[in-house]
């Protein structure tokens, strides 16, 4: 099984490219996730945006501590459950934080979310409550995909190795920057620390300077608004054994303007 992965959506720049690249290359994977928590002006996400990545073959949306940034969702998200917010929320949050969906070829994929504790704010226990999750799931489906938001590499690294061969797949979202470790796990987990973003690189992770820099540089509150130009596509290609779930290869996607116009 061929899954496409791509990195936080940012605005319509990301959303422009998101749209040109799956339009190209919607039939060479069977199942698409992307993760779409700033792809609302790079706050959140609506149900219009949502629907929209629905119609262009996106399978799942994951998100992460941006989810809550549009207060319609919270409505959208209790009907839509291909939106995920991330699992490990304390119980009575509005959505969920995984579904099982059918790939093309009609095999059964899990996709989990999952947020990080460490510099972010706090929740449960992710590896707590994503281990006794994947239990339950296993009964289902060996298809297991995880999005872990987290900002620290220990702890996305610890988790891929926490679940290695349990699932077929962790990978780390909402640094929006890609890493280079890309890898099999010893017992056959697909593995990156994160996949990167999507959205334009003229600025600081999607949002543009001149609003980033005066926070630094005084410490004070700035309004943030998102970059434009210079547009980068981040993802993962990733290729599952059809018997057994595990991973057969994984590889990073990183391209450009000049790329996605082709
Ligand atoms: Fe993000
Ligand atoms: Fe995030």
């Amino acid at each position: 099984m061929k899954i496409l992965v791509i990195g936080d959506i940012v605005g319509s720049p990301g959303r422009d490219a998101l749209s040109s690249y799956i339009s190209k290359k919607r039939k060479e994977y069977d199942f698409i996730i992307v993760n779409g928590e700033n792809s609302a002006s790079g706050k959140g996400i609506t149900g219009k945006i949502a629907d929209e990545f629905f119609c262009w073959g996106i399978d799942v949306i994951t998100s992460g501590n941006h989810i809550w940034d549009k207060r319609e969702i919270y409505t959208y998200i209790e009907g839509n459950e291909r939106l995920l917010r991330p699992h490990n929320y304390p119980q009575g949050v509005p959505g969920k934080g995984y579904t099982i969906q059918k790939s093309s070829k009609g095999e059964k994929v899990a996709v989990v979310s999952l947020q990080g504790r460490i510099f972010m704010n706090p929740i449960d226990c992710p590896f707590k409550l994503g281990k006794e999750l994947i239990e339950e799931i296993r009964k289902e489906t060996k298809f297991i995909i995880i999005d872990f938001h987290a900002e620290a590499t220990s702890e996305k690294i610890a988790l891929g190795k926490y679940l290695d061969g349990k699932i077929s797949l962790l990978y780390g979202t909402h640094t929006h920057v890609q890493t280079a470790d890309e890898k099999i796990l010893p017992e056959g987990t697909g593995y990156i620390t994160d996949v990167g973003m999507t959205g334009s690189d003229s600025g600081v992770i999607g949002t543009q300077i001149e609003c980033v820099l005066p926070r630094f540089l005084t410490g004070m509150p700035q309004k943030f608004e998102i970059a434009e130009g210079n547009v980068r596509l981040n993802g993962i290609s990733v290729v599952l054994d059809d018997e057994t779930g595990d991973c057969v290869s994984i590889e990073r996607i990183n391209i450009g303007d000049a790329e996605l116009k082709y």
